[in-house]
């Protein structure tokens, strides 16, 4: 059997390492690059403290700061013209996943023009070229999105996340900076927080886990369990700091295997209802969890054990309801929405959400197999 792991170049870690860009730009011989970003991040402080760094060291800069949450085609579009106007030597993008996976899609086109027509990026593409450079900065703690090979843009013609994958697309270099976190507002940390839980444990059971994604998906839940509920309801700044780590390891695991239909039920509410990412997960995640705990039961112990919980003398079921049931209070505790009908959903629409979901890519990594009706019960289920 052969695995494969692609990961930055470079990353830093740590409050203050977004000091770091500076001479990971100028030692590249970077000296104009556009930031990507988005209006809320230039409006509070957040943009300007990496742009500071870039003044300090006399980068010349332009800024495309129109990416809305669940990012458009339009947004990549417009971002790639900049990029082409201003002729900048890389990319830098500050900002949560939207922003992040925004800037993948122009570093892309920008250095593989055959696919301008950004639908022509959808699903798993072997582009001739790495992307023009990009330097990445989250500012959420949960789409890993900085560390993984896919970048999710909304067709908001046909009203589909697609979900893009290919290696040329990593950051080469990655920047932690929890001092760029630490703002967040608490349902924004909450559940981000909750998409990084979604993909640590949806990473651990896909059908392609193997031991070093493994560990990663290990770690980052119980770093995750642990910690995020002190990060999103106190703003607890060790705790923050934790959860920068602990979704970019998460990160580090599933993009290297792949996800499961927590995702692909989230895509299908993202495109059309444009359902922040975060909370879909965290709707769908017990859900889900409790469908496909019948086939890995021994996975749901490991599970239970990683994030402290007493897992023993119990049958499969047991095992299984007491992981599901840590989860859920782990949402509740956070005040997260906890059905879909709460968050504006329409029941009428849940065999369309269900039929763009069974062919999300997301969906042939999933432990169980699914049918169109599975989906539309779990759904229901959530509705
Ligand atoms: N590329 C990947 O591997 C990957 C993985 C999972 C999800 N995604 C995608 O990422 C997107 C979601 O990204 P996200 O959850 O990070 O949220 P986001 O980037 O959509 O941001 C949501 C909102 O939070 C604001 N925000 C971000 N950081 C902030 C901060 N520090 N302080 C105050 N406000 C802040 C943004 O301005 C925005 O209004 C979705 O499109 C999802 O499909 C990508
Ligand atoms: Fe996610």
């Amino acid at each position: 059997m052969v695995n494969r792991i692609v990961l930055n170049e470079t990353s830093y870690f740590g409050r203050g390492s977004r000091a770091k860009l500076g001479d990971e730009l100028k030692s590249r011989g970077y000296e104009k690059v556009l930031v990507v970003t988005d209006n809320t991040l230039m409006n509070s402080n957040v943009t300007k403290m990496v742009i500071d760094v870039l003044e300090m060291n006399g980068i010349t800069y332009f800024v495309y700061l129109h990416v809305k949450p669940n990012p458009t085609v339009k947004n990549v579009q417009d971002g790639v013209m900049l990029a082409q106007i201003s002729n900048v030597d890389a990319i830098v993008a500050v900002g949560g996943g939207s922003v992040i996976d925004t800037a993948k899609a122009i570093s892309i086109i920008i250095k593989n023009p055959e696919h301008s027509l950004v639908t022509s990026l959808d699903g798993v593409v072997n582009t001739r070229n790495k992307g023009l450079p990009l330097f990445a900065l989250p500012t959420t703690a949960g789409t890993a999105a900085e560390v993984t090979i896919n970048y999710v843009i909304t067709d908001e013609n046909n009203m589909k996340k697609m979900v893009c994958v290919d290696v040329h697309d990593i950051p080469v270099c990655a920047i932690i900076d929890a001092d760029l976190m630490q703002g967040m507002p608490q349902q924004l940390a909450a559940s981000t927080g909750m998409d990084a839980l979604t993909h640590a444990m949806e990473g651990y059971i896909t059908k392609a886990g193997w031991l070093i994604p493994d560990m990663f998906h290990i770690n980052a839940m119980a770093l995750i369990y642990n910690n995020l509920e002190k990060a999103a309801n106190e703003k607890d700044e060790v705790a923050v700091e934790k959860m920068s780590y602990a979704q970019y390891i998460a990160g580090m695991g599933f993009s290297n295997v792949g996800l499961g239909i927590v995702h692909s039920m989230a895509h299908s509410l993202g495109a059309l209802f444009d359902t922040p990412h975060g909370i879909a997960n965290a709707i769908l995640l017990p859900h889900v969890l409790k469908f496909n705990g019948v086939v890995c039961p021994d996975l749901f112990r490991n599970m239970g054990n990683a994030i402290g919980l007493d897992m023993n003398n119990l049958t499969d079921e047991e095992a299984v309801g007491k992981v599901v049931e840590a989860v859920q209070n782990l949402s509740k505790k956070l005040n997260i929405p906890q059905t879909l009908r709460e968050v504006g959903i329409s029941k009428e629409m849940i065999p369309k959400l269900a039929s763009q979901a069974i062919n999300d890519i997301c969906t042939s990594g999933n432990p169980r197999e699914v049918t169109v009706q599975d989906l539309i019960n779990i759904y229901n289920e959530a509705f």
